[in-house]
């Protein structure tokens, strides 16, 4: 067996960092244009790379590190319950697993869990769910269900959800796609309205579009979106998997409009960026449409999954990560919005820790930005063209925040 050992004695400062990226070209597929840097290890907001340079992370593993890397409550948890049981299948009961439904359940305000590990997989129990609540609770006739969605949404990368995307990238070449899907444009409640038929089971929304751009909705929308779903009796289904566990300075990104969804989708965050967890979060009535055999994973729920989750929870009860991001939050727009003034910035968008900040096109793409910020030190990761999106672990300090906002001024020259 081989492996790639980072070359050392030589004087090239970015000797290893380069011989690690050729291997991985070499031998993985090419599915991602990662940023040029090769990370070691890390703590907090921070990651250290294999020539022991450091960066401010700013994107957060796209939410999944709210609490920061090598979080030390669930690097404990995860260590204990490794001592213990890792993994059962859903064949047998495992002791964490009452625990981890109760208190997800609770936290949602809902009655009912269903576990899987990805956030595509949430994605797809929640599509699966809807269309068996559909024939089964709704009285839909068979094989005519339909789900409305956003255009512009992103909810991950399976044959199913990425027959409803709209972005050519994820979905070119990989059909044929899955029928049953009617796209309205995000934010038109009107046009909404309007696709719901008799036929509809649900409407899969993110409650602030992520990958677009972090992109808010009109006031009024996500409210409007309850009232219509309330009143045709369609499903309102919530993938809070990047907007949810805190990053917004709520729980939730719903409660900003103070709505409730009939069914969260969660992931990211829930596994505290040390495993994979995801989750349906529903009814009784809706997620009782299951019968054993109709839908599952081999890791789902698992004891290491619930031991972990179980804890980012408790912390997600101490209120303590939804203050920070709303304060800092608060504070990270207050200082994008004087870009704004500038022209170098043309929009920022956003709530509580995280913005999508559209760089004005003469200074650079959003890649060469990002790149400039990692040559700084900070990570960001960019998106659609011109826009950098702003997500740091929501431990980041106030100095540490400041200082990665300064490199971003000197970027722009600002
Ligand atoms: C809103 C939303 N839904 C679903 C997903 C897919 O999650 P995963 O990459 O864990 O499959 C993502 C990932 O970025 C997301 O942002």
């Amino acid at each position: 067996m081989t492996s790639v050992t980072p070359p050392s004695t030589t004087n090239d400062p970015h000797a290893a960092t380069e011989s690690l990226i050729a291997a991985s070209d070499e031998h993985s597929a090419h599915n991602y244009h990662p940023l040029p840097v090769v990370v070691a290890t890390a703590e907090g907001a921070w990651m250290t790379d294999v020539e022991g340079r450091r960066y401010l992370d700013m994107l957060a593993g796209y939410s999944a590190l709210n609490f920061g890397h090598g979080n030390r409550r669930l690097i404990e948890a995860a260590r204990a319950q490794l001592e213990r049981v890792t993994l059962t299948s859903r064949a047998f009961h495992h002791d964490r697993f009452a625990d981890f439904c109760t208190q997800l359940a609770e936290l949602c305000g809902m009655e009912a869990v269903l576990p899987m590990n990805t956030g595509a997989e949430a994605v797809e129990t929640a599509v699966k769910t809807a269309r068996k609540w559909g024939y089964r609770v709704k009285g839909v006739p068979d094989g005519r269900a339909r789900i409305v969605v956003a255009s512009d949404n992103f909810h991950g990368r399976t044959t199913t959800i990425v027959s409803f995307s709209t972005d050519p990238e994820a979905r070119a070449d990989f059909g044929p796609y899955t029928p049953g899907f009617d796209i309205v444009p995000y934010g038109d409640l009107a046009a909404l309205q309007e696709a719901v038929t008799e036929d509809t089971v649900a409407v899969l929304l993110e409650p602030i579009q992520g990958e677009a751009g972090v992109l808010v909705p009109p006031a009024g929308y996500l409210a409007g979106v309850r009232d219509v779903t309330r009143e045709r009796n369609v499903l309102f289904i919530a993938d809070e998997i990047q907007s949810g566990l805190g990053r917004t300075g709520r729980t939730f990104a719903c409660e900003h409009e103070g709505v409730v969804p009939d069914m969260y989708v969660l992931g990211k965050a829930l596994g505290g960026g040390v495993v994979p967890v995801s989750a349906v979060v529903s009814s009784k009535a809706v997620l009782g449409v299951f019968r054993p055999g109709e839908h599952g994973s081999t890791f789902g729920g698992n004891p290491l999954a619930c031991a972990v989750a179980l804890e980012v929870m408790a912390m997600l009860r101490s209120g303590e990560f939804q203050q920070r991001a709303t304060e800092l939050g608060e504070h990270l727009h207050a200082e994008l919005g004087l870009l704004t003034g500038t022209g170098k910035v043309a929009e920022v968008r956003g709530r509580g820790l995280w913005a999508g900040v559209d760089i004005d096109p003469s200074y650079g793409t959003g890649r060469e930005i990002s790149e400039k910020l990692m040559a700084r030190g900070v990570l960001v990761k960019d998106t659609h063209g011109s826009t950098i999106r702003i997500a740091p672990p929501l431990v980041i300090s106030k100095e540490d925040l400041d200082w990665g906002l300064d490199q971003l001024r000197a970027v722009l020259g600002a």
